[in-house]
């Protein structure tokens, strides 16, 4: 149990921040923030997607310069002038997206900036550093691979390391578990804690409430860019926490009706794709999924998930198998083909495949249906409908942010793919392809999401779900298939389903295999 805040609080803070504002284009990102952290910490920080956390991340480490306010390191009146200068001075941020040189090795990019690097590296000796770093952490790396090798989650441990090479006093991590499994996880709140019984704080940005209670001693809720409030992790339960993010009460929705699936809507038989470095990685896999239906695939990401996604929708054509939406054979057909059977997707990669990121939101939820009534007639475009459309699939999908002609990117992760599952909706698919569809999202989103996938399996619509998310697979699920290595290493009905059971078959662990 955590007792109250000890009295003499100011002089165990690491960092303060004290009346801080930073808007964009007007908006105010962070509004008269106090934030504090105290020595020997994980703070976590909760709120909303677009309610100012990564923004308040990166003045913290520098990245941006408040407009308003004061920050103090450790009780002295403090300006970072860059990233650089704030990692100088010890705080250092694992970004939402990494800033690693993918050519160079795992050593070089621990080299890359260090203050006491040379002109010449000495390869041995950084190795040999980098090797007893992961080592003491519990992060192990090759040190010698290049980063491109490595997965997103050894990509991480690396950013990480680099930055306790720095010798960080603070170490701000922004949603760093949306990329990794649920045992990298683990092992990273092992280290986590680590660096805190070192009396280093460390920062965490998660829309998991779970982890946040397991991990965090402390948290601070940001609303609007307001910071709404603190609570000792101790004295809250996840429900709280999500009441203080959104102001009303959460429940996410799960299926809890058993229908009577319908015809088969997509047939897949022995499939076979290939990764992008020409390697099989997709070795033949077979199943259904039936009208009104949700057929989950669990796995570890880069298992062949998403090569099976891109050889389902046409974006990558499979070297042997079948692939039928209804009875139309898509196998070789173009992606358009896929459209016009009846097929939508929603891409993992957002921004990079789903959404145009320099269009506007309207422009993007046209995107797949600007060619037919009512946004074309004849040959001709009609912007009146883009305008109408877009207005009522912004408010019926609850696509919050939305700022007349300005691009979709600037747009918050949660509202960017609320607009993408409302255009793959509106296109009044037979088949939807869901590819962690709430990664990411904050409790409120996530609750849209859910119950949007379950509204489409309820209109007779057959959902393949790919998440690594086990709490939601089974939540949405009415059968669920394991991916391992490029196949499907077992199947269960939800009923069946535990999560140490899939976690065991998602190892590797084969059906049948298990004591
Ligand atoms: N570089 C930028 N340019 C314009 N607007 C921005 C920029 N960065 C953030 N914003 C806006 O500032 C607000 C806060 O964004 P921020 O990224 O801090 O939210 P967040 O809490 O990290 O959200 P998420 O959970 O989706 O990551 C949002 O309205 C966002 O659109
Ligand atoms: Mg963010």
């Amino acid at each position: 149990m955590t007792t109250d805040a000890p009295t003499d609080a100011e002089t165990d803070l690491a960092v303060e921040l004290r009346n801080v504002d930073k808007a964009f284009y007007g908006v105010k990102a962070n509004d008269n923030v106090n934030f504090r952290l105290a020595r020997g910490e994980v703070h976590a920080l909760l709120g909303e997607n677009g309610a100012g956390k990564s923004t308040l991340c990166s003045i913290l480490a520098g990245l941006y310069r408040p407009d308003a306010g004061e920050m103090f390191l450790n009780g002295a009146p403090t300006v970072f002038k860059s990233p650089k200068d704030a990692l100088a001075s010890g705080v250092g941020m694992i970004y939402q997206h990494f800033r690693l040189v993918p050519n160079l090795t795992v050593a070089e990019n621990f080299a890359l900036g260090h203050p006491s690097t040379g002109i010449r590296l000495d390869q041995k000796k950084l190795q040999e550093e980098a090797a007893e770093l992961g080592d003491r952490y519990g992060l192990p790396i090759d040190p010698s691979a290049r980063i491109w090798q490595l997965s997103v989650g050894e990509q991480q441990r690396v950013e990480i390391l680099k930055l306790l090479y720095r010798n960080v006093d603070v170490l701000i991590l922004d949603e760093p578990t949306a990329v990794l499994t649920p045992q990298e996880s683990k092992q990273l709140f092992k280290t986590m804690r680590q660096m805190a019984d070192e009396g280093r704080s460390v920062i965490f940005v998660s829309h998991k409430l779970r982890e946040v209670k397991e991990v965090s001693d402390s948290v601070t809720v940001l609303r609007h860019g307001r910071n709404v409030g603190g609570v000792a992790t101790a004295d809250a339960e996840a429900e709280d926490l999500a009441r203080m993010m959104v102001g009303r009460d959460l429940v996410l929705p799960a299926r809890t009706d058993t229908t009577q699936p319908g015809s088969v809507v997509l047939a897949v038989t022995d499939l076979r794709v290939e990764g992008d470095r020409g390697l099989e990685v997709v070795s033949g896999v077979s199943f259904e999924v039936r009208a009104g239906e949700i057929v989950g695939i669990a796995g570890v990401s880069g298992n062949g998930q998403r090569e099976l996604a891109l050889g389902l929708n046409g974006l990558r054509t499979p070297t042997a198998g079948r692939v039928f939406i209804t009875n139309f054979d898509v196998t070789k057909a173009s992606v358009l083909a896929h459209i016009y059977a009846g097929m939508s997707y929603v891409p993992q990669n957002r921004l990079g495949v789903g959404l145009a990121p320099g269009l506007t939101t309207e422009e993007n939820l046209a995107l797949k249906a600007f060619r037919q009534p009512p946004y074309s007639r004849g040959r001709r475009l009609v912007p009146s409908a883009f305008r109408s459309e877009g207005a009522r699939q912004i408010e019926q999908y609850d696509v919050r942010g939305v700022r007349p002609g300005l691009p979709i990117r600037l747009l918050s992760g949660g509202n960017l793919q609320k607009a993408l599952i409302a255009r793959e909706i509106e296109m009044g698919p037979k088949v939807l392809i869901l590819h962690s569809p709430t990664r990411g999202l904050d409790v409120g989103a996530t609750q849209t999401v859910r119950q949007l996938a379950l509204a489409e399996r309820a209109r007779g619509v057959g959902v393949l779900l790919i998440s690594e998310d086990l709490d939601e697979l089974l939540a949405l699920s009415d059968r669920l298939l394991v991916m391992y290595e490029g196949e499907i290493v077992g199947q269960m009905n939800t009923e069946d389903a535990t999560a140490e059971r899939l976690g065991l078959l998602m190892a590797g662990k084969r059906q049948g295999e298990q004591t």
